[in-house]
């Protein structure tokens, strides 16, 4: 047994040496390019990034959707026992999997998003990239592969409850609302989701039936301390006083998500 483990060691430290770091490490296929070909392939750049298609980057990275979650984490934890506090929300549904696949394949991605890959990938530089083996004297390296952060604070970011006038966080106050964000929203911020990765009829069709559908993306999976500051598109109804937290905001989805009104998800 041990001396497996050391042979299997070998092996990779020989195979590092032959192939150099890059290709060991990567899973998907070059196109029909070399690596290095592949690796600075204009498509991972600005500009045609932001033309690139889903099925365009898959062709090389496939593997983004294919792999699958451990059974069991090295600890010892099995992927079918075990279940996160993000995971608890009634949209959740099926079997652990991927980051990837939850934000494209998965049975609520489908339904209510059209993520696409350049909706969160803004670039792929690889000078940007830490070095492998690390190099912790050097902080000049992003280490994120130029995906930012902001994008999922849209989804991530804190039920913003006292700019709604609710008396509490919306655990505590969603019984005195039935659980349902509509008793207020079918008449308030109503010109929402026009946005070329959502598929915003579904969203309201969806919230109809399920009061988990709209928290799930503004506080049910919070990871960051504060709220996304919202475009504040006018919407029928709205009074022309601008209340004082929202004295600066965009009335326009960011530009680079704006569509036709009507349009999204199409
Ligand atoms: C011609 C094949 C090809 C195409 C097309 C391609 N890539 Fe890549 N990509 C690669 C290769 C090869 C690497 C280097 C991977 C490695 O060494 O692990 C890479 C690296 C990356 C990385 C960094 C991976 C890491 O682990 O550091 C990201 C992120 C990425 N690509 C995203 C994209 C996106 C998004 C698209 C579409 C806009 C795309 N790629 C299109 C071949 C391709
Ligand atoms: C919801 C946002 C999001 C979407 C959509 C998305 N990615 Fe990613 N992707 C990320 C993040 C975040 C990382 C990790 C970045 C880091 O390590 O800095 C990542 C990592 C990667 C990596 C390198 C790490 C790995 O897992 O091998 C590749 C390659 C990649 N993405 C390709 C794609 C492709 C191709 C698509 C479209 C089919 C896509 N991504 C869609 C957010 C996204
Ligand atoms: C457009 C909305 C949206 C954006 C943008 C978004 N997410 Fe998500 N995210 C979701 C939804 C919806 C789910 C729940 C999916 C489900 O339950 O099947 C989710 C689930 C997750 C999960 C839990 C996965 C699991 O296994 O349960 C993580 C982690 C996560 N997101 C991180 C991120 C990160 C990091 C980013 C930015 C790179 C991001 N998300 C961007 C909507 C979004
Ligand atoms: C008691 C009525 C009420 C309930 C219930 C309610 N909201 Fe709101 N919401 C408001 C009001 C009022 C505003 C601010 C309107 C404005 O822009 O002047 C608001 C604003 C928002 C905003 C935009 C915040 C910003 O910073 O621009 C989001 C997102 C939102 N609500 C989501 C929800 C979700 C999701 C639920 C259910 C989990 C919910 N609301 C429940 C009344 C409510
Ligand atoms: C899949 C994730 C997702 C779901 C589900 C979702 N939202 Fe949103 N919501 C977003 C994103 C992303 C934005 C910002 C879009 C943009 O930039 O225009 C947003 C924006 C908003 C805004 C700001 C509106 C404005 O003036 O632009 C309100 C209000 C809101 N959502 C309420 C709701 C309500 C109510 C529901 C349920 C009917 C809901 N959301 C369901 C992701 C979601």
């Amino acid at each position: 047994m041990m001396l497996k483990t050391a042979m299997s060691y070998l092996l990779v430290a020989a195979s590092v040496l032959i192939l150099g770091w890059g290709n060991v490490a990567f899973a998907g296929n070059t196109g029909g390019l070399d690596y290095e070909r592949a690796l600075w392939h204009p498509l991972h750049f600005k500009p045609a990034i932001d033309e690139a298609t889903n099925e365009q980057c898959l062709s090389c990275h496939q593997e983004i959707l294919d792999r699958k979650v451990r059974e069991q984490s090295p600890a010892g934890v099995k992927a079918e026992e075990a279940l996160a506090w993000y995971q608890t929300l009634h949209t959740y549904e099926g079997p652990q999997m991927t980051f990837h696949q939850r934000h494209l394949t998965g049975p609520l991605a489908r339904q209510l998003m059209n993520m696409k890959c350049n909706t969160c990938h803004q670039g792929e530089n690889p000078r940007e990239e830490a070095p492998i083996p690390p190099d912790p004297t050097n902080t000049t390296f992003t280490l994120r592969k130029q995906v930012n952060p902001e994008i999922c604070l849209m989804c991530h970011g804190a039920h913003p409850f006292k700019v709604m006038g609710l008396p509490g966080p919306w655990p505590e106050s969603r019984d005195n609302f039935q659980n349902n964000c509509l008793l207020c929203h079918a008449g308030i911020r109503t010109n929402r989701h026009q946005v070329n990765f959502l598929k915003a009829d579904a969203i309201e069709e969806a919230a109809k039936k399920e009061g988990d559908v709209c928290y799930g993306c503004h506080g049910g999976r919070q990871w960051y301390r504060i709220a996304y500051p919202y475009p504040r598109h006018a919407w029928e109804g709205m009074s022309d006083e601008v209340p004082e937290w929202a004295v600066g905001r965009p009335t326009e989805s960011n530009p680079r998500f704006r569509i036709q009104q009507g349009e999204a998800g199409k």
